[in-house]
């Protein structure tokens, strides 16, 4: 049964978009092309996977038998008690990423680059890390390959999460808060506002400064293509899963960080044309799809990659302290952005307020903690199954549920707290 579900191959949407996927490139003034220095950052099969035009990259055997050995396929589960609480004619099911040792659907890249690394003759490896749950699955991945990890976390997250950093530590990883002093571009940050809170786009420029410098590797957890690429064994596994059942999905929803979940889960459906709608879920306080612009920008603050084109609110957005931390990053992979200014992919934005209610929901009537950024997706869910009671439709939804939230309950409960005053 793992046999048949487990895909052999990732799948890559790039040769089934609409249109050419705008390339990462250089800015026009500059001295050192970014695109050259790529060479030093990442792992050498990953950068060549960036680039690849396949439909079908094959995944080495090694990596196979990590995936199983976390648990790979996860389950695909039917949200029976959901439906029950909402009353609606609708079928709800969700892809359950949480099951993963780290939580979260984070180590599906975590293994593949660190592996690519590990074959590279790289014994260390770099990242940064919102919610902890990427840095998470780095240190995990580090560790079953036996490599020394360091992970530069968003200093609001870190004083939010403190028991993530015990996770990462107890698998070998080492953590520092970022803005941190171990780079020049933290100090300088630092030297502005010694109390700054930290970004996704800053940690990442610390992590690659931190990497170079040392002749490490920098493992990338969201927004760029091959990310995207080995996250696709999400939604093959759920494919095939419903095929099993004899379940045809209609409206498949994901939450959105830097896309990598979302579009891990949805762009095999897509590419193959199963399903009629596909939803994308941000949050209202980081209004990525409401408010940001689709044009060229850097992935990290200081702008030591290349440019990619993508929907973003710029490389140097401050993001609010919503409690979903994984949801803070500034830009939206640039795959996923074209298709949802296409129009492929539909969007939504909720309100923390309105992503709490939902996480509650589901709490109540599963029993399962949702990962804040997961509650996003379960806010839409919650939405079109409303919908689906008022116009009497019988459809099938299917979500990407990438995390529980059991190391995330610090956020949960000042929520409470919050909802109470
Ligand atoms: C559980 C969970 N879901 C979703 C995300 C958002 O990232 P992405 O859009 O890359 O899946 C994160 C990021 O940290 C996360 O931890």
């Amino acid at each position: 049964m793992v046999d048949e579900i487990i895909p052999k191959y990732w799948y890559n949407i790039v040769p089934d978009l609409p249109e050419p996927l705008p390339p990462p490139r250089d800015p026009p003034d500059d001295e050192r092309s970014k695109i050259d220095l790529l060479r030093s950052i990442l792992p050498k099969e990953v950068l060549r996977q960036q680039f690849t035009v396949e439909r079908y990259v094959k995944i080495p055997e090694e990596v196979l038998s990590k995936y199983l050995l976390i648990g790979r396929p996860t389950p695909l589960i039917r949200a029976k008690g959901l439906e029950d609480k909402l009353n609606t004619p609708a079928r709800i099911y969700f892809k359950y990423e949480g099951a993963t040792p780290t939580g979260s659907h984070k180590i599906n890249t975590a293994l593949a680059q660190a592996y690519f690394a590990k074959e590279e003759g790289i014994a260390h490896i770099v990242t940064e890390t919102g919610a902890g749950q990427w840095g998470t699955a780095v240190a995990l991945a580090a560790s079953l390959y036996k490599m020394r990890s360091t992970i530069f976390m968003v200093r609001v997250s870190l004083e939010q999460k403190p028991m993530r950093k015990t996770l990462m530590n107890l698998y070998g990883g080492e953590v520092f808060a970022s803005p941190s002093q171990l780079t020049e571009y933290g100090k300088k940050i630092l030297e502005m506002n010694p109390n700054h809170p930290g970004s996704l786009g800053i940690a990442m420029s610390e992590s690659v400064e931190y990497s170079l410098r040392n002749g490490y590797r920098y493992l990338v957890g969201s927004v760029l293509d091959l990310v995207v690429l080995h996250q696709s064994v999400i939604g093959q596994e759920a494919m095939k899963q419903l095929e099993l059942e004899g379940v045809e999905p209609d409206t498949l929803i994901g939450c959105v960080g830097g896309g990598s979940n979302f579009s891990g889960f949805a762009f095999p459906f897509i590419g193959n044309n199963v399903g009629k709608e596909y939803i994308a879920v941000a949050s209202k306080e980081i209004p990525k799809f409401s408010l940001g612009e689709y044009k060229y920008d850097y992935p990290d603050s200081a702008g030591i990659l290349p440019m990619i084109k993508m929907i973003t609110l710029g490389k140097d957005y401050v993001p609010p302290s919503i409690y979903a931390g994984g949801l803070r990053y500034h830009g939206v992979a640039p795959s996923l952005s074209l298709l949802i200014k296409r129009g492929k992919v539909r969007w939504r934005e909720y309100s923390e307020a309105e992503v709490f209610d939902a996480a509650k929901l589901m709490i109540e009537s599963q029993g399962l903690v949702p990962a804040p950024e997961t509650a996003h997706a379960i806010a839409s869910v919650i939405e079109e199954a409303r919908n689906a009671k008022k116009s009497g439709d019988r459809k099938t939804i299917v979500f990407n549920f990438s995390g529980h939230g059991l190391l995330d309950l610090t956020n949960y409960e000042s929520m409470m707290k919050r909802l109470r005053e």
